[in-house]
Protein backbone atom coordinates (compact mmCIF):
# COMPACT_ATOMS: atom_id res chain seq x y z
CA UNK A 1 0.00 0.00 0.00
CA UNK A 2 1.26 3.48 -0.86
CA UNK A 3 1.45 6.58 1.48
CA UNK A 4 -1.46 7.68 -0.80
CA UNK A 5 -3.10 4.81 0.03
CA UNK A 6 -2.92 6.21 3.55
CA UNK A 7 -3.19 9.35 2.81
CA UNK A 8 -7.17 9.03 1.78
CA UNK A 9 -7.92 5.83 3.84
CA UNK A 10 -9.60 2.77 2.53
CA UNK A 11 -12.26 1.29 4.27
CA UNK A 12 -10.21 -1.11 6.19
CA UNK A 13 -8.94 1.49 8.66
CA UNK A 14 -5.26 1.87 8.76
CA UNK A 15 -3.88 0.81 12.12
CA UNK A 16 -0.51 0.60 11.90
CA UNK A 17 2.30 1.84 8.92
CA UNK A 18 5.39 0.56 8.31
CA UNK A 19 7.92 4.10 8.12
CA UNK A 20 11.09 3.60 5.91
CA UNK A 21 13.40 4.95 3.73
CA UNK A 22 12.41 2.67 1.13
CA UNK A 23 9.89 -0.72 2.63
CA UNK A 24 10.94 -2.38 0.02
CA UNK A 25 14.27 -2.92 1.49
CA UNK A 26 12.26 -4.74 4.14
CA UNK A 27 10.59 -7.45 2.23
CA UNK A 28 10.01 -9.52 5.54
CA UNK A 29 8.88 -6.97 7.10
CA UNK A 30 6.17 -6.69 4.55
CA UNK A 31 5.32 -10.07 4.92
CA UNK A 32 4.59 -9.97 8.30
CA UNK A 33 2.61 -7.04 8.34
CA UNK A 34 0.16 -8.68 5.87
CA UNK A 35 0.42 -11.58 8.21
CA UNK A 36 -0.37 -9.53 11.20
CA UNK A 37 -3.32 -7.10 10.15
CA UNK A 38 -3.81 -8.03 6.36
CA UNK A 39 -4.84 -5.19 4.17
CA UNK A 40 -5.50 -2.60 7.41
CA UNK A 41 -1.59 -1.14 7.06
CA UNK A 42 0.24 1.09 4.83
CA UNK A 43 3.80 2.69 4.51
CA UNK A 44 5.43 5.99 4.37
CA UNK A 45 8.68 7.19 3.44
CA UNK A 46 9.99 9.19 6.38
CA UNK A 47 9.04 12.53 4.58
CA UNK A 48 5.39 11.27 4.11
CA UNK A 49 5.43 10.43 8.06
CA UNK A 50 6.83 13.83 9.25
CA UNK A 51 3.76 14.94 7.59
CA UNK A 52 1.27 12.57 8.49
CA UNK A 53 1.88 12.38 11.86
CA UNK A 54 0.53 16.12 12.14
CA UNK A 55 -2.48 15.38 10.54
CA UNK A 56 -5.44 14.34 12.65
CA UNK A 57 -6.21 10.98 10.65
CA UNK A 58 -2.59 9.61 12.18
CA UNK A 59 -4.79 9.39 15.16
CA UNK A 60 -6.06 6.23 14.47
CA UNK A 61 -2.85 4.69 14.18
CA UNK A 62 -1.80 2.22 17.21
CA UNK A 63 1.37 1.41 16.13
CA UNK A 64 4.38 2.43 13.58
CA UNK A 65 7.07 -0.06 12.68
CA UNK A 66 10.47 2.72 12.31
CA UNK A 67 12.86 0.33 9.41
CA UNK A 68 15.79 1.48 9.68
CA UNK A 69 19.16 0.11 8.46
CA UNK A 70 22.94 1.55 8.01
CA UNK A 71 22.23 3.89 5.57
CA UNK A 72 19.99 5.93 7.51
CA UNK A 73 22.52 6.73 10.33
CA UNK A 74 23.15 10.33 8.83
CA UNK A 75 19.17 10.68 8.93
CA UNK A 76 18.62 10.67 12.79
CA UNK A 77 17.70 13.38 13.45
CA UNK A 78 14.35 13.34 11.26
CA UNK A 79 13.84 9.45 12.40
CA UNK A 80 14.31 11.03 16.42
CA UNK A 81 11.32 13.63 15.35
CA UNK A 82 9.20 11.00 13.85
CA UNK A 83 9.56 9.11 17.01
CA UNK A 84 8.85 12.16 19.29
CA UNK A 85 5.80 13.10 17.00
CA UNK A 86 4.69 9.57 17.09
CA UNK A 87 4.92 9.34 21.53
CA UNK A 88 3.04 12.54 21.76
CA UNK A 89 -0.20 11.34 19.81
CA UNK A 90 -0.07 8.22 21.63
CA UNK A 91 1.18 6.16 18.90
CA UNK A 92 3.67 3.39 20.11
CA UNK A 93 6.98 2.51 18.01
CA UNK A 94 8.43 -0.57 17.03
CA UNK A 95 12.00 0.21 15.94
CA UNK A 96 13.00 -2.65 13.14
CA UNK A 97 17.04 -1.94 12.89
CA UNK A 98 19.71 -3.48 10.00
CA UNK A 99 23.14 -3.36 10.90
CA UNK A 100 22.69 0.24 12.74
CA UNK A 101 25.48 1.10 15.11
CA UNK A 102 24.56 0.32 18.65
CA UNK A 103 24.98 4.11 19.71
CA UNK A 104 22.48 5.33 17.08
CA UNK A 105 20.12 2.55 18.25
CA UNK A 106 20.47 3.96 22.21
CA UNK A 107 19.77 7.26 20.56
CA UNK A 108 16.59 6.40 18.90
CA UNK A 109 15.57 3.86 21.78
CA UNK A 110 16.13 6.35 24.39
CA UNK A 111 13.34 8.74 22.38
CA UNK A 112 11.04 6.20 23.88
CA UNK A 113 10.36 3.77 21.21
CA UNK A 114 8.44 1.14 22.66
CA UNK A 115 10.58 -2.14 21.56
CA UNK A 116 13.01 -3.53 19.09
CA UNK A 117 13.44 -6.15 16.80
CA UNK A 118 16.17 -6.93 14.57
CA UNK A 119 16.00 -7.02 10.98
CA UNK A 120 16.43 -9.83 9.30
CA UNK A 121 13.09 -10.34 11.15
CA UNK A 122 13.46 -13.95 13.38
CA UNK A 123 10.14 -16.10 13.14
CA UNK A 124 7.73 -14.32 14.92
CA UNK A 125 9.71 -11.79 16.09
CA UNK A 126 7.13 -8.88 15.00
CA UNK A 127 4.09 -10.93 15.76
CA UNK A 128 5.56 -10.90 19.70
CA UNK A 129 6.67 -7.27 19.29
CA UNK A 130 2.94 -6.44 18.53
CA UNK A 131 1.63 -8.45 21.36
CA UNK A 132 3.66 -6.72 23.98
CA UNK A 133 2.37 -3.41 22.57
CA UNK A 134 -1.12 -4.98 23.46
CA UNK A 135 -0.01 -6.06 26.72
CA UNK A 136 1.21 -3.13 27.77
CA UNK A 137 -1.84 -0.92 27.10
CA UNK A 138 -3.12 -0.86 30.42
CA UNK A 139 0.17 1.01 31.15
CA UNK A 140 -0.33 3.78 29.10
CA UNK A 141 -2.13 5.88 31.61
CA UNK A 142 1.14 5.78 33.99
CA UNK A 143 3.35 8.19 33.92
CA UNK A 144 6.76 7.70 31.99
CA UNK A 145 9.01 6.08 35.26
CA UNK A 146 11.38 3.64 34.30
CA UNK A 147 9.11 1.12 36.49
CA UNK A 148 6.11 2.08 34.81
CA UNK A 149 7.40 1.04 31.50
CA UNK A 150 6.47 -2.53 30.03
CA UNK A 151 9.45 -5.02 30.41
CA UNK A 152 11.00 -5.77 27.00
CA UNK A 153 12.76 -8.76 27.88
CA UNK A 154 13.78 -10.69 24.58
CA UNK A 155 13.40 -8.04 22.35
CA UNK A 156 16.58 -8.72 20.40
CA UNK A 157 14.95 -12.07 19.19
CA UNK A 158 18.83 -13.45 19.12
CA UNK A 159 19.66 -16.86 20.75
CA UNK A 160 23.44 -16.05 21.69
CA UNK A 161 26.39 -18.63 22.58
CA UNK A 162 27.86 -18.52 25.68
CA UNK A 163 31.36 -19.14 26.76
CA UNK A 164 32.29 -18.53 30.25
CA UNK A 165 36.26 -17.99 31.15
CA UNK A 166 37.54 -18.39 34.29
CA UNK A 167 41.14 -18.51 35.80
CA UNK A 168 41.13 -22.07 38.41
CA UNK A 169 44.36 -20.06 39.67
CA UNK A 170 44.58 -15.87 40.68
CA UNK A 171 46.89 -14.59 37.43
CA UNK A 172 45.96 -17.20 34.78
CA UNK A 173 45.35 -15.07 32.60
CA UNK A 174 41.54 -15.63 31.93
CA UNK A 175 40.76 -12.05 31.93
CA UNK A 176 43.06 -11.49 29.11
CA UNK A 177 42.00 -14.39 27.54
CA UNK A 178 38.32 -13.12 27.39
CA UNK A 179 38.73 -10.03 26.18
CA UNK A 180 41.27 -11.22 23.35
CA UNK A 181 38.67 -14.05 22.62
CA UNK A 182 35.48 -11.51 22.26
CA UNK A 183 37.79 -8.96 20.65
CA UNK A 184 38.15 -12.02 17.87
CA UNK A 185 35.15 -13.21 17.78
CA UNK A 186 33.95 -9.72 16.89
CA UNK A 187 36.15 -9.48 14.18
CA UNK A 188 36.27 -12.78 11.78
CA UNK A 189 38.83 -12.73 9.25
CA UNK A 190 37.00 -11.29 6.11
CA UNK A 191 38.10 -12.14 2.68
CA UNK A 192 36.91 -9.99 -0.80
CA UNK A 193 35.07 -13.18 -2.49
CA UNK A 194 32.75 -13.88 0.77
CA UNK A 195 32.45 -10.96 2.86
CA UNK A 196 30.77 -12.07 6.43
CA UNK A 197 28.74 -10.12 8.17
CA UNK A 198 30.41 -9.62 11.63
CA UNK A 199 28.37 -11.24 14.81
CA UNK A 200 27.31 -9.14 17.90
CA UNK A 201 29.63 -9.66 20.75
CA UNK A 202 28.98 -8.59 23.94
CA UNK A 203 31.59 -9.24 27.42
CA UNK A 204 30.14 -9.61 30.41
CA UNK A 205 32.88 -8.52 33.52
CA UNK A 206 31.20 -10.57 36.47
CA UNK A 207 34.54 -10.68 38.52
CA UNK A 208 32.63 -7.23 40.30
CA UNK A 209 35.85 -6.90 42.83
CA UNK A 210 38.84 -7.22 40.87
CA UNK A 211 37.42 -6.86 37.20
CA UNK A 212 39.77 -5.88 34.53
CA UNK A 213 37.93 -6.17 31.62
CA UNK A 214 37.39 -2.12 31.69
CA UNK A 215 41.24 -1.71 32.24
CA UNK A 216 42.33 -3.95 29.32
CA UNK A 217 39.63 -2.03 27.13
CA UNK A 218 40.30 1.28 28.36
CA UNK A 219 36.85 1.76 29.22
CA UNK A 220 35.22 3.79 32.24
CA UNK A 221 33.64 1.86 35.26
CA UNK A 222 30.14 3.44 35.78
CA UNK A 223 27.59 3.69 38.48
CA UNK A 224 24.74 2.57 36.23
CA UNK A 225 26.19 -1.11 35.87
CA UNK A 226 25.91 -1.28 39.61
CA UNK A 227 22.36 0.13 39.63
CA UNK A 228 21.22 -2.64 36.89
CA UNK A 229 22.54 -5.62 39.13
CA UNK A 230 20.67 -4.22 42.38
CA UNK A 231 17.54 -4.54 40.33
CA UNK A 232 17.88 -7.15 37.62
CA UNK A 233 14.13 -7.68 37.68
CA UNK A 234 13.11 -4.55 36.79
CA UNK A 235 16.40 -4.45 33.59
CA UNK A 236 14.93 -4.31 30.14
CA UNK A 237 16.09 -4.64 26.86
CA UNK A 238 16.98 -0.90 27.29
CA UNK A 239 18.49 -0.50 30.68
CA UNK A 240 20.53 -3.20 29.43
CA UNK A 241 21.55 -1.70 26.69
CA UNK A 242 22.80 1.56 28.86
CA UNK A 243 24.89 -0.19 31.30
CA UNK A 244 26.93 -1.54 27.86
CA UNK A 245 29.74 0.33 26.78
CA UNK A 246 31.35 -0.28 23.25
CA UNK A 247 34.36 -0.65 22.30
CA UNK A 248 35.35 0.24 18.81
CA UNK A 249 31.74 0.41 18.05
CA UNK A 250 32.45 -3.85 17.26
CA UNK A 251 32.62 -5.42 21.00
CA UNK A 252 29.71 -4.44 23.58
CA UNK A 253 31.12 -4.50 27.33
CA UNK A 254 29.66 -4.47 30.72
CA UNK A 255 31.87 -3.80 32.75
CA UNK A 256 32.74 -4.04 36.45
CA UNK A 257 31.53 -1.22 38.33
CA UNK A 258 33.30 0.86 40.08
CA UNK A 259 32.85 -0.01 44.15
CA UNK A 260 34.68 -3.45 44.91
CA UNK A 261 31.49 -5.44 45.41
CA UNK A 262 30.83 -8.33 47.68
CA UNK A 263 30.65 -11.45 44.95
CA UNK A 264 26.77 -12.63 46.21
CA UNK A 265 25.75 -9.09 46.03
CA UNK A 266 23.93 -10.64 43.00
CA UNK A 267 21.81 -13.93 42.86
CA UNK A 268 21.62 -17.03 40.27
CA UNK A 269 18.56 -15.51 38.96
CA UNK A 270 20.51 -12.06 39.12
CA UNK A 271 23.00 -13.92 36.78
CA UNK A 272 20.37 -15.81 34.89
CA UNK A 273 18.70 -12.39 33.86
CA UNK A 274 21.17 -10.92 32.74
CA UNK A 275 23.10 -13.66 30.80
CA UNK A 276 19.63 -14.06 29.17
CA UNK A 277 19.15 -10.76 28.32
CA UNK A 278 22.62 -11.02 26.69
CA UNK A 279 21.77 -14.10 25.08
CA UNK A 280 19.11 -12.38 23.09
CA UNK A 281 21.02 -9.76 21.85
CA UNK A 282 24.28 -10.63 20.73
CA UNK A 283 25.56 -13.68 19.10
CA UNK A 284 28.38 -14.60 21.37
CA UNK A 285 28.28 -13.38 24.83
CA UNK A 286 31.47 -14.10 26.21
CA UNK A 287 31.77 -14.08 30.26
CA UNK A 288 35.01 -13.25 32.85
CA UNK A 289 34.25 -14.66 35.35
CA UNK A 290 35.65 -14.46 38.95
CA UNK A 291 37.93 -17.12 40.09
CA UNK A 292 36.47 -17.83 43.05
CA UNK A 293 33.33 -20.43 43.04
CA UNK A 294 30.50 -18.35 44.09
CA UNK A 295 26.92 -19.38 44.64
CA UNK A 296 26.22 -18.29 40.88
CA UNK A 297 29.06 -20.52 39.12
CA UNK A 298 26.45 -22.83 38.53
CA UNK A 299 24.11 -20.60 36.91
CA UNK A 300 26.78 -19.28 34.31
CA UNK A 301 27.97 -23.10 34.24
CA UNK A 302 24.18 -24.09 33.48
CA UNK A 303 24.15 -21.88 30.35
CA UNK A 304 27.41 -22.10 28.77
CA UNK A 305 28.27 -23.67 25.47
CA UNK A 306 31.44 -23.74 26.71
CA UNK A 307 33.03 -23.16 29.80
CA UNK A 308 36.98 -22.10 29.68
CA UNK A 309 39.27 -22.88 32.52
CA UNK A 310 42.50 -21.20 32.41
CA UNK A 311 45.29 -23.16 34.18
CA UNK A 312 49.39 -22.75 34.09
CA UNK A 313 51.50 -25.68 34.20
CA UNK A 314 52.15 -25.62 37.87
CA UNK A 315 51.24 -27.29 41.48
CA UNK A 316 49.25 -24.43 41.94
CA UNK A 317 46.70 -25.13 38.71
CA UNK A 318 46.77 -29.08 39.58
CA UNK A 319 45.28 -29.01 42.57
CA UNK A 320 42.99 -26.59 42.10
CA UNK A 321 41.60 -28.22 38.66
CA UNK A 322 41.12 -31.46 40.75
CA UNK A 323 39.20 -29.27 43.24
CA UNK A 324 37.22 -28.05 40.73
CA UNK A 325 36.29 -30.98 38.89
CA UNK A 326 35.81 -32.86 42.25
CA UNK A 327 33.55 -30.02 43.02
CA UNK A 328 31.35 -30.15 39.71
CA UNK A 329 30.90 -33.79 40.16
CA UNK A 330 30.01 -34.04 43.97
CA UNK A 331 26.91 -31.52 42.91
CA UNK A 332 25.86 -33.31 39.79
CA UNK A 333 27.14 -30.67 37.84
CA UNK A 334 27.91 -30.55 33.89
CA UNK A 335 32.11 -30.99 34.33
CA UNK A 336 32.20 -32.09 30.50
CA UNK A 337 31.38 -28.63 29.32
CA UNK A 338 34.80 -27.12 30.67
CA UNK A 339 37.28 -27.00 28.16
CA UNK A 340 41.05 -26.56 29.48
CA UNK A 341 43.15 -23.59 28.47
CA UNK A 342 46.90 -24.00 29.63
CA UNK A 343 48.38 -20.22 29.28
CA UNK A 344 52.00 -19.62 29.31
CA UNK A 345 52.06 -23.35 27.44
CA UNK A 346 56.34 -24.25 27.18
CA UNK A 347 57.63 -23.44 23.84
CA UNK A 348 57.05 -26.10 20.69
CA UNK A 349 61.06 -26.71 21.20
CA UNK A 350 60.87 -27.20 24.65
CA UNK A 351 60.71 -31.17 24.93
CA UNK A 352 61.03 -31.44 27.94
CA UNK A 353 58.26 -28.65 29.09
CA UNK A 354 56.28 -30.92 26.58
CA UNK A 355 56.44 -33.86 28.63
CA UNK A 356 55.42 -32.25 31.53
CA UNK A 357 52.58 -30.47 29.80
CA UNK A 358 51.58 -34.62 28.83
CA UNK A 359 52.02 -35.53 32.38
CA UNK A 360 49.61 -33.10 33.80
CA UNK A 361 46.85 -33.71 31.57
CA UNK A 362 47.01 -37.57 32.11
CA UNK A 363 47.63 -36.84 36.01
CA UNK A 364 44.27 -34.55 35.81
CA UNK A 365 42.61 -36.92 33.52
CA UNK A 366 41.89 -33.84 31.09
CA UNK A 367 42.59 -33.10 27.92
CA UNK A 368 44.79 -29.66 27.08
CA UNK A 369 43.67 -28.72 23.41
CA UNK A 370 44.06 -25.49 23.71
CA UNK A 371 48.25 -24.22 24.84
CA UNK A 372 48.66 -20.33 24.68
CA UNK A 373 52.37 -18.99 24.63
CA UNK A 374 53.97 -16.58 27.20
CA UNK A 375 54.37 -13.56 25.15
CA UNK A 376 56.29 -11.69 27.48
CA UNK A 377 55.68 -8.09 28.67
CA UNK A 378 54.22 -7.19 24.99
CA UNK A 379 51.00 -8.44 26.54
CA UNK A 380 50.89 -6.58 29.58
CA UNK A 381 51.78 -3.79 27.24
CA UNK A 382 48.96 -4.23 25.48
CA UNK A 383 46.58 -4.59 28.34
CA UNK A 384 47.76 -0.93 29.83
CA UNK A 385 47.22 0.32 26.88
CA UNK A 386 43.62 -1.02 26.77
CA UNK A 387 43.77 -2.39 23.39
CA UNK A 388 43.21 -5.93 22.03
CA UNK A 389 46.35 -7.94 20.94
CA UNK A 390 44.85 -7.57 17.58
CA UNK A 391 45.40 -3.68 17.62
CA UNK A 392 48.48 -3.07 19.50
CA UNK A 393 50.60 -6.86 18.47
CA UNK A 394 48.70 -8.55 15.70
CA UNK A 395 51.39 -10.66 14.89
CA UNK A 396 51.87 -12.15 18.65
CA UNK A 397 51.94 -15.88 18.78
CA UNK A 398 48.85 -15.38 21.89
CA UNK A 399 47.16 -13.22 19.37
CA UNK A 400 47.32 -15.79 16.88
CA UNK A 401 46.43 -18.87 18.94
CA UNK A 402 43.11 -17.24 20.22
CA UNK A 403 42.45 -15.82 16.81
CA UNK A 404 42.07 -19.48 15.57
CA UNK A 405 40.05 -20.48 18.30
CA UNK A 406 37.90 -18.08 17.85
CA UNK A 407 37.66 -18.52 14.04
CA UNK A 408 37.06 -22.50 15.01
CA UNK A 409 34.32 -21.39 17.67
CA UNK A 410 32.51 -19.76 14.74
CA UNK A 411 32.67 -22.48 12.06
CA UNK A 412 31.24 -24.77 14.92
CA UNK A 413 28.56 -22.73 15.32
CA UNK A 414 28.20 -21.45 11.71
CA UNK A 415 27.61 -25.60 11.44
CA UNK A 416 25.42 -25.94 14.27
CA UNK A 417 22.91 -22.94 12.80
CA UNK A 418 23.26 -24.74 9.77
CA UNK A 419 22.43 -28.44 10.97
CA UNK A 420 18.95 -27.10 12.78
CA UNK A 421 18.21 -24.49 9.93
N1 LIG B 1 50.24 -15.52 27.60
C1 LIG B 1 50.70 -14.49 28.30
N2 LIG B 1 51.93 -13.99 28.08
C2 LIG B 1 52.41 -12.95 28.78
N3 LIG B 1 51.72 -12.31 29.75
C3 LIG B 1 50.48 -12.76 30.03
C4 LIG B 1 49.91 -13.86 29.32
N4 LIG B 1 48.67 -14.06 29.80
C5 LIG B 1 48.46 -13.13 30.76
N5 LIG B 1 49.55 -12.34 30.91
C6 LIG B 1 49.73 -11.25 31.89
O1 LIG B 1 49.51 -11.81 33.17
C7 LIG B 1 48.83 -10.93 34.04
C8 LIG B 1 47.55 -11.57 34.55
O2 LIG B 1 46.65 -11.75 33.45
P1 LIG B 1 45.08 -11.63 33.60
O3 LIG B 1 44.69 -10.40 34.31
O4 LIG B 1 44.52 -11.87 32.25
O5 LIG B 1 44.83 -12.89 34.53
P2 LIG B 1 43.50 -13.28 35.35
O6 LIG B 1 43.47 -14.74 35.40
O7 LIG B 1 42.33 -12.59 34.80
O8 LIG B 1 43.86 -12.66 36.76
P3 LIG B 1 42.88 -12.41 38.00
O9 LIG B 1 43.00 -13.63 38.83
O10 LIG B 1 43.48 -11.19 38.65
O11 LIG B 1 41.51 -12.17 37.46
C9 LIG B 1 48.58 -9.68 33.24
O12 LIG B 1 49.58 -8.75 33.53
C10 LIG B 1 48.71 -10.14 31.78
O13 LIG B 1 49.18 -9.10 30.95
MG1 LIG C 1 40.82 -11.48 35.73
Amino acid sequence: MSAAAILSPEPAPIVACTVSRDVSNFDLLIEDMETELGESWGDLTFEDAVVFLNQPDSETLEFIAIAVDSDDEGDLGRISGIITSAKEKGIRVILIAEEVSPIALHQLLRLGADDFVPYPLPEGALHEAIERLGQSDIETDLPDEPAARPSVKSAGGRDGVVLPVHGLSGGAGATTFAVNLAWELANPEQSKKNPVTPPRVCLLDFDFQFGSASTYLDLPRRDIVFEMLQDTAHMDAESFNQALLSFNDRLQVLTAPPEMLPLDIVAGEDIARIVDMARTQFDFVVIDMPSTVVSWTETVLSAAHLYFALIELDMRSAQNTLRMIRALKAENLPAEKLRYVLNRAPKFTDLNGKARVKRLAESLDISLEVLLSDCGRVVTQANDHGLPLALSAAKAPLRKEIQKLAQSITELNRAAEAATA
